[in-house]
């Protein structure tokens, strides 16, 4: 399965912070945010990875990340030219992809759920796609699930006013190479985007889309300077707790994880 990171955006939430560089390589504790999701891959088998970016910001990650060798992983750029929403950087990623099945994870997104198997469930899984929800209190900020009485997922909802559940949408989900077609037949939303909740939606209505229910701490890391505050004492708390593996901890010296240890990693 391939990885695909989407690090894009204007972030203008986050100003004056994002006037020089990326939201995504803004300090989570110990490390540039992006690293988390890629930890995450990792962590789940996933080595062949796609990040993309917006073009004003493209040459910080190559500095950072270079060929994601020193991480045990092959990372690949794509350039987003406009933030036109995320099934628009999905959409970038067709080639990359190609029949492969895919995990999409936001740049912006923390968590500590173990994906390795929900991986091995979907590379079982004929076709279709994964989405993860996660219990929340202000469930109209995010896309939140619709479900009916049996907890059959019936859409998802991108931020309604009048939430009709209080499971959000995160931003980690699993696709087949169907997405791209799907993503062709997609319309632009009032803000301008397409929508990643039109193309989860799309899945649901062709009877394909799976759901989970994510496990442990999340968090949208990027949607304001007080989630970004809560974000770094989260991951603190998660790492001096251990639920963060400790290879990611043995990289505070060294510009990258050691490659041998990603290798050994078990998945
Ligand atoms: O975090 C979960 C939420 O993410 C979901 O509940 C929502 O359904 C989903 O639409 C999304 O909502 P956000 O309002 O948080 O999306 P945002 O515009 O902040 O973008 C999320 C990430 O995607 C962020 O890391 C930047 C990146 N991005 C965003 C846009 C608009 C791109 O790479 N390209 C884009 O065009």
């Amino acid at each position: 399965m391939k990885g695909v990171i989407l690090a894009g955006g204007t972030a203008s939430r986050l100003r004056p912070l994002t006037w020089v560089t990326n939201k995504h390589l803004l300090p989570v504790y110990e490390k540039p945010m992006i690293y988390y999701p890629l930890e995450a891959m990792a962590r789940a088998g996933i080595k062949d990875i796609m990040i993309t970016t917006s073009p004003g910001h493209a040459g910080h990650f190559m500095n950072l990340l270079r060929s994601g060798r020193d991480f045990g992983l092959k990372i690949s750029y794509e350039i987003q030219e406009e933030a036109g929403g995320l099934s628009e950087a999905v959409a970038l990623t067709e080639q990359f992809v190609g029949n492969d099945k895919f995990m999409v994870i936001l740049g912006d997104n923390i968590f500590d759920h173990n994906l390795a198997k929900a991986v091995q469930d979907f590379e079982a899984q004929e076709k279709g796609a994964k989405v993860f929800f996660k219990k929340v209190e202000e469930a109209s900020q995010y896309g939140v699930g619709v479900f009916d009485e049996n907890g059959t997922l019936l859409k998802v909802e991108e931020k309604p006013e009048v939430p009709k559940s209080d499971l959000a949408q995160t931003g980690l989900y699993m696709y087949d190479s169907q997405a791209f077609g799907f993503v062709k037949s997609l319309e632009r939303s009032a803000r301008g985007e397409l929508e990643i909740t039109d193309l989860n939606n799309a899945y649901i209505d062709a009877g394909q889309m799976s759901y989970e229910i994510m496990e442990g701490d999340w968090i949208d890391a990027g949607s304001s300077h007080d989630e970004l505050l809560k974000a770094n004492i989260m991951v603190a708390k998660l790492v001096k707790e251990g639920k963060l593996p400790k290879l990611w901890e043995d990289a505070k010296n060294v510009r990258a994880v050691d490659p041998e240890l990603v290798r050994e990693m078990p998945v």
